[in-house]
């Protein structure tokens, strides 16, 4: 797939709405996790470098369309100030006369933030009107909010319609490149490791994959609902009920393109889940009753392992547990230093993998870390999204 490149336009003395995907955690006002911004810095640095003045825009949250204190951006105009060491200016609002002032006064190689786009319910509605506005504040528009690209919203959809010059920031091409790498003849064989909850709104994307996939390893609530789906005890473990009848389908397809298919050999179990709880080892596949799943177990990360160090292409979404707790986030870190020591291609779906990969201070080892969670699951599924249609090179 060709999309528009930053490279080779002319953003000398130009005005450039960059949309950013800044929905970033924030706890009592205090950035958690930077990672989505100092992955547009890149863009930022380039733009800044041929000339441009940035018009930068973002969501936060979901504030419903109504402006709220807590999913203000202006925590973030503060960090990415620190991580620029430079000035970001800070607008009240996305529309309106006083943002159209401050754009006005902005001189080249300035950088301005504005406030929350979701502060207007016409941002998710996608409205045109809205949109139209948002395009007329500069001569060019710069998309590098892969997190939002399955969203159709007016910041990231219907604006490439008014925009003058639109074009996808380094961080979109990057992102879509890799996660193409997966879908079109991605080098065998190729490991899909599941894990984490949310079974549900990941089941079309391992649909998708199972054409393409040699083998697939589970964990976590993914585990136990495939567990649940073969009948197998789960004990107390978290199971997504409503999704173990696609998970039967999914076993049967699996069985029908004869694909190495695994559940853990073992697992670390408790009786309640907290800081204090002993664990046990299992010495089999499955959660006697009274005891939840919270870990993949020592069988189980050597068998893992070993997939991984067959595999020349990898992409991993999901924790293997409760990884948060410490004690029972080892199943989750081997896996994450496995990947990383091994020769594969490897991508790592957003969210909490993308956090353990961190935890185990193995990131850079790793090909591809995407930064949206959604965006990379639908790519998977569908191979484009709405905000990158957009974006491509007639
Ligand atoms: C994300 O965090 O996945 C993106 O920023 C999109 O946010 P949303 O799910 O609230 O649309």
């Amino acid at each position: 797939m060709k999309i528009k490149s930053i490279k080779n336009r002319n953003y000398k003395g130009k005005k450039v709405f960059l949309r950013v995907d800044y929905n970033v955690p924030i706890e009592k006002g205090v950035i958690t996790d930077d990672t989505r911004i100092t992955a547009t810095i890149p863009t930022i640095n380039y733009l800044l470098s041929q000339g441009a003045s940035l018009i930068l825009a973002s969501h936060l949250g979901r504030p419903k369309g109504k402006p709220s204190p807590e999913f203000s951006l202006k925590p973030v105009a503060e960090r990415l100030s620190k991580i620029l060491n430079k000035e970001v200016k800070f607008a009240p609002d996305c529309i309106g006369e006083e943002v159209k002032k401050m754009v006005n006064e902005l001189k080249e190689g300035e950088i301005l933030l504005l406030e929350n786009l979701r502060f207007h319910s016409e941002e998710e509605n996608g409205d045109e009107n809205f949109a139209k506005e948002l395009a007329s504040l500069a001569d060019a528009y710069v998309n590098d909010a892969f997190g939002t690209c399955h969203r159709e919203h007016a910041s990231v959809y219907q604006i490439t319609k008014f925009a003058k010059d639109v074009a996808a920031g380094f961080l979109i091409e990057k992102e879509v490149e890799s996660l193409s790498k997966l879908l079109i003849n991605p080098e065998k064989p190729f490991l899909l490791i599941l894990g984490g909850a949310k079974v549900i709104d990941k089941i079309n994307m391992v649909k998708n994959l199972l054409d393409k996939v040699d083998t697939i390893i589970t964990g976590g609530v993914m585990a136990y609902t495939f567990i649940k789906a073969k009948n197998w005890e789960v004990g107390d473990s978290k199971v997504e009920e409503e999704a173990v009848p696609v998970a039967k389908e999914i076993i049967k397809e699996i069985n029908k393109r004869h694909l190495e298919f695994h559940t853990p050999l073992d697992h670390v179990i408790v009786q309640k889940i907290s800081e204090d709880a002993v664990p046990i080892i299992t010495e089999r596949g499955t959660v006697p009753h009274g005891w939840i799943g919270v870990d993949i177990g020592p069988q189980a990360i050597e068998e893992y392992t070993d997939c991984i160090n067959r595999a020349k292409t990898i992409f991993w979404n999901g924790p293997m547990g409760i990884y948060e707790i410490k004690k029972f986030a080892k199943g989750t870190i081997e896996l994450a230093k496995a990947i990383a020591n091994s020769k594969a291609f490897s991508v790592i779906g957003g969210g909490d993998s993308a956090a353990a990969v961190d935890e185990a201070g193995v990131a850079d080892k790793i090909s591809h870390i995407c930064t949206g969670g959604g965006a990379s699951l639908e790519f998977l599924e569908k191979g484009t999204l709405p905000g990158i249609e957009v974006l491509k090179e007639e």
